[in-house]
């Protein structure tokens, strides 16, 4: 059984943002993986790279799609993305400087996070724009 298991009640309901979901928790499972495995530090560091850049790409396309519908919570909801990606990029950095880091805590923190976010906080993205549809 994977670390982070995708399951249904974590789709929003808008392809897109699912999918880029379901590409995170998969990202979240690989950095979990190569720290449980003890894998070596330049895979691990491999596998926050990769997470970093995803998390960014992610957050940027979901903003975009709320610009588009004139999305209410936008500022609100871009501050919530803006203070996670401090908080990995911070981590990524401390790994760069080979400061003792607490790896599992963070992917928890992580899974912890992003099922959290998807339920509370952009489930309301795809209720408005359902909303707006009808
Ligand atoms: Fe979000
Ligand atoms: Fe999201």
């Amino acid at each position: 059984m994977a670390f982070f298991e995708w399951t249904d009640n974590l789709a929003i309901g808008v392809e897109l943002i699912d999918s880029q979901h379901k590409k995170l928790v998969i990202a979240i499972n690989d950095f979990y993986g190569a720290v449980h495995k003890g894998d070596d530090e330049a895979a691990v560091r491999k596998a926050v790279g990769h997470l970093v850049y995803y998390v960014k790409t992610h957050f940027s396309d979901e903003e975009e799609l709320m610009e588009k519908y004139n999305y209410p919570h936008l500022a609100h909801h871009r501050k919530m993305h803006e203070m996670l990606t401090e908080k990995v990029a911070q981590y990524a950095d401390k790994l760069k400087k080979k400061q003792k880091i607490l790896s599992l805590d963070m992917a928890i923190f992580l899974k912890g996070w992003l099922e959290n976010h998807i339920t509370e906080t952009d489930n309301r993205i795809a209720d408005f724009i359902k909303n707006q549809k009808n």
